[in-house]
């Protein structure tokens, strides 16, 4: 069923309850900004953060939930952290480290997800074992992978023991993703969107325009209630106050089936970012 609220969460298959709505931090460098960002957010209602090693603003991260919990008077447990293995630490041994580096600089005793952020071919199965090593040892309550296509969860799940939880992918309507989807529901992975509103470049695109015009809503808002409706987790990027509310008020209307197919109809199989299959990072 489609999120009513900013709260509500996908159970994932092992049954922890991950937020369908969520905060990225990508390109946020460390400093009052990030903070004031995270804590904004949470202030906001939101319950999910995502940021990532290579991302070098784990300690503003950290910082930022700690006030946010302060500010909304709420618990550790009440949200949902995510961060990401980056590449030059997949393997058996260096993941597990980077593991407690990011716990160590985010200044939390767990994280709710872990992923491998890249499928580097050659390592990504060694630094899975990791993972799953650290999830069996309760120290993670769910781990995953990032910009894997089928054939990588394939391969994943063919060679080792746990199925990921989530597979996080750039996702919006330039690239609807509509195969690896399907593939993902039919075996319980929830998949989770990045760079939602292609990273701030589909604003002023006409036909979402239209639709945000009857709405009396904004073109992200418009976006992100798509990810909604169509079951996909959604973690969008901003700083500006005024945007993490606006991101998030969109549990007070609903696109109709001929809106979504509008809106599905925009893919042009376009990334803004890497491609799963061609990367030399
Ligand atoms: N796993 C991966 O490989 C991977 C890769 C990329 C991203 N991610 C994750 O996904 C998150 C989101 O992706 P993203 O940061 O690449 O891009 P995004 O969320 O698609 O777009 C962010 C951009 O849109 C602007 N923006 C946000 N809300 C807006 C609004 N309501 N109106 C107008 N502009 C708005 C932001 O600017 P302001 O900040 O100025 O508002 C920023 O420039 C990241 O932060 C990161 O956590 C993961």
């Amino acid at each position: 069923m489609t999120a009513q609220h900013l709260q509500d969460t996908t159970t994932l298959y092992n049954g922890v309850n991950m937020p369908w709505f969520g905060l990225g931090v990508f390109k946020v460098e460390e400093g009052p900004e990030l903070v004031n960002a995270v804590r904004t957010a949470i202030q906001h209602g939101y319950r999910s953060v995502d940021t990532a090693a290579i991302y070098g603003n784990e300690e503003g991260v950290g910082q930022g939930i700690r006030e946010g919990l302060e500010a909304a008077g709420i618990k550790r447990e009440d949200l949902f952290v995510t961060s990401k293995v980056w590449n030059a630490d997949l393997g058996y041994e260096s993941t597990m480290k980077a593991y407690e580096e990011s716990l160590r600089k985010l200044g939390l005793e767990y994280l709710d997800l872990y992923l491998i952020h890249w499928p580097v071919e050659g390592k990504y199965i060694e630094a899975w074992k990791a993972l799953e090593t650290l999830y069996k040892e309760g120290r993670v309550k769910a781990i995953g992978v990032s910009n894997f296509q089928i054939h990588h969860l394939e391969r994943l799940m063919k060679e080792t023991e746990i199925k990921p939880m989530v597979n996080q992918v750039e996702y919006h309507p330039r690239l609807t993703q509509k195969e690896l989807q399907s593939y993902c529901q039919a075996n319980g992975i929830q998949l989770e969107a990045w760079s939602p509103l292609m990273q701030g470049q589909l604003l002023d695109q006409e036909e979402l325009r239209n639709i945000a015009d009857k709405h009396h809503k904004s073109i992200a808002q418009i976006i992100l209630r798509w990810d909604m409706q169509n079951g996909v987790v959604t973690i969008p990027k901003s700083t500006k106050e005024h945007r993490i509310a606006e991101n998030a008020a969109i549990f007070d209307f609903e696109l109709s089936v001929e809106e979504m197919q509008r809106i599905d109809s925009l893919n042009q199989d376009h990334r803004v970012g890497p491609d799963p299959d061609n990367f030399d990072f």
